[in-house]
């Protein structure tokens, strides 16, 4: 079967997985957050007792046999690890920190390769990550490079963790993310960056409602051609 993969990457706090998971539901598409697959990665190097920063100790965990698998549910995505569904404890700002911390390991990186591509050979995917347009699917049908300004992500990442009982301020929130989109646009390991082939969509004035409908807009020529 052809499969058709688009790609979405950008930074965190974009709305890349709340668009991502609305159009791919939208378009009979399997919605792939490898940032999830990431994260699992860092609740595995958690539990493991490694601190931030001992990257040496890493491969130790890769090479323990752990296995990260992705599930659906009624087209929800549960990501796995070892069996055990970890969807919930990896949306915390520490397992943001851990993810951020284990994606810049080309281990990591090369550990999920494989299983990110194969869910592209085997079903039309939508796939958002950092890298997707740029390494994991260079040939996909439609790349788009979804951003917002700093301001504007975080503002959203702060409403969405305080409703989820997160004691954190906005200020706080603010200096993560930047602190974050600074170690993954300068890792050396697949950092993030615009695909020259992208289509650039910026939400930072967009209603969820019209960033969806902007995603989809670039997609669907895709479809009929
Ligand atoms: O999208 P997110 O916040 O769940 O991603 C968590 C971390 O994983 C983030 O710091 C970037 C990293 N990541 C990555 O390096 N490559 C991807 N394809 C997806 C996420």
């Amino acid at each position: 079967m052809k499969t058709i993969a688009v790609a979405i990457d950008g930074p965190s706090g974009a709305g890349k997985s709340t668009i991502a998971r609305a159009a791919a539901g939208h378009l009979g598409f399997v919605y792939v957050d490898t940032g999830a697959m990431y994260r699992t990665i860092g609740l595995a190097v958690c539990r493991a007792g490694i601190a931030l920063g001992q990257t040496e100790r890493i491969q130790s965990v890769l090479d323990s046999g752990i296995q990260v698998s992705l599930k659906y549910e009624q087209g929800v995505q549960h990501v796995l690890l070892d069996g055990e569904d970890v969807s919930a404890s990896i949306r915390t700002p520490e397992m943001s920190k851990y993810a951020s911390f284990v994606s810049a390991v080309p281990a990591v990186r090369a550990f999920l390769l494989q299983t990110q591509r194969e869910m592209a050979k085997t079903h039309n995917v939508i796939m958002d990550g950092r890298d997707i347009g740029t390494v994991i699917l260079p040939d996909a049908e439609v790349k788009i490079f979804l951003t917002a300004s700093a301001q504007a992500r975080s503002k959203r990442r702060f409403i969405e963790l305080r409703e989820k009982g997160e004691d954190v301020t906005l200020e706080e929130v603010l200096a993560d993310m930047k602190q974050r989109d600074h170690d993954d646009e300068t890792r050396a390991a697949a950092p993030l960056k615009q695909a020259e082939d992208a289509i650039l969509v910026d939400t930072s004035e967009l209603t969820l409602e019209q960033s969806i409908a902007a995603v989809e807009a670039v997609i669907r020529p895709a479809l009929e051609g």
